[in-house]
């Protein structure tokens, strides 16, 4: 849906808006203010992950995270208050990521959005998590439109054209599983540890990167969709193949693992970089390719990012790593752009596990992800 600009009376105004985020497995609230121009200003930005909760089984157990989302979330919205110094007659509105996501920890989010939009009289922001990611880079520096955004996460890998507040034009996303994902159900069949993104990217430091042979996903195929499910169950067979594996081997493998990951990633990026090029050729260089998700920590991933982007004019650029993961710093943003527009939700907005970001492109080509942290495409 194209948004119209900010009306005159809105522009015209300082927004301040509370954010509220909860679909995955960090409880987040912030609050950001927005000035005439456009410039914004972080006054409150509180994050609660819940690794603890979720380590013993080794990934994110959905009942767990909604009750600990609805636990915290109340204390989470005192503390944001707090630390901005304002009170909830002082916000201009409520917004929440209402989906996509796990569906009882969305609900968290959402059902608390809309009791402090009821009792205050404040309107309410439904807010796709997505277009939280897309606008993330927007946070700390200004950044123009258009932009390519790839957003690789334990829930996401998904190639976005950013064309205007609302207006989404997605590329391509995994068929199957998350890249994430690929990282965390690896290390945990080689025993490394939850989270294990950052676990086997630890092991791989002294790997041979070469040691082993891993299919390169999507081969040759057309377009920029991506697969990580085939080199997930391959690296499962090596690792069950290997009697007694010493560290040598486990290093080995996590090292060819994260080098297969990056240039899955890498080659499916290099194809968005040449559609986004034709498709602007009037953007200024170098033209901005954002990295944002988790596994943007991923310096592997990153080097083959930046190797792609030089290449093809393009700089790579990541937002600060604590508004890559998941935040409500980038849903309060929504929130203020949203409301600047006009754009306000009832109280019957609904929570929603599945919420394409393009709904033309969802149509076309419902590639949906189905990972650990439930189907997010
Ligand atoms: O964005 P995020 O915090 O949460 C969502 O999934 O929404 O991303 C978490 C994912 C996990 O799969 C984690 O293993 C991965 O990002 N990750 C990494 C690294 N740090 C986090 N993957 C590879 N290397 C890392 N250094
Ligand atoms: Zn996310």
């Amino acid at each position: 849906m194209d948004l119209a600009p900010p009306s005159p009376q809105a522009q015209a105004r300082t927004l301040t808006v509370l954010g509220l985020e909860s679909s995955c497995d960090e409880t987040a609230a912030a609050i950001l203010r927005r000035a005439p121009d456009g410039a914004v200003t972080v006054l409150a930005d509180c994050v609660l992950g819940q690794t603890e909760a979720h380590a013993p089984f080794g990934g994110v157990v959905p009942e767990i995270a909604a009750r600990a989302h609805a636990e915290a979330m109340d204390g989470l919205v005192v503390l944001a208050l707090e630390a901005a110094g304002l009170a909830v007659s002082d916000l201009d509105g409520i917004a929440a990521t209402s989906g996509p996501g796990l569906i009882g920890g969305v609900m968290a989010a959402l059902m608390t959005a809309k009791g402090l939009a009821l009792g205050s009289g404040k309107p309410l922001i439904a807010v796709n998590h997505l277009e939280g990611h897309a606008l993330s880079p927007r946070i700390s520096a200004p950044l123009a439109f258009p932009y390519l955004l790839l957003l690789v996460s334990g829930g996401h890998t998904q190639l976005l054209i950013a064309e205007e507040v609302g207006v989404y034009h997605r590329l391509g996303s995994t068929l199957d599983d998350a890249a994430g994902e690929a990282f965390d159900k690896t290390a945990k069949v080689m025993g490394l540890g939850f989270p294990g993104g950052p676990a086997l990217e630890r092991c791989a430091e002294n790997g041979d990167a070469e040691r082993f042979d891993l299919p390169m996903p999507l081969k040759g195929k057309p377009g920029c969709d991506f697969s990580f499910a085939g080199l997930k169950t391959a690296a499962r067979q090596i690792w069950d193949g290997l009697e007694a594996p010493t560290e040598q081997d486990k290093a080995d493998l996590a090292a060819s693992v994260q080098a297969a990951i990056a240039a899955a990633l890498a080659r499916r990026t290099r194809r968005a970089l040449a559609i986004f090029a034709e498709r602007y050729p009037a953007t200024a260089r170098p033209m901005p390719l954002v990295v944002a998700g988790g596994v943007a920590a991923n310096k592997a991933v990153r080097a083959a990012l930046e190797g792609e982007a030089g290449a093809a004019g393009f700089r790579l650029i990541a937002p600060p790593m604590k508004w890559c993961t998941d935040n409500a710093a980038m849903i309060a943003l929504v929130g203020l752009e949203k409301l600047a527009r006009g754009q306000i939700d009832g109280l019957d907005a609904p929570a929603r596990a599945r919420w394409p970001l393009d709904a033309a492109s969802a149509q076309s080509d419902p590639a949906i992800g189905s990972g650990r942290k439930g189907p997010k495409a």
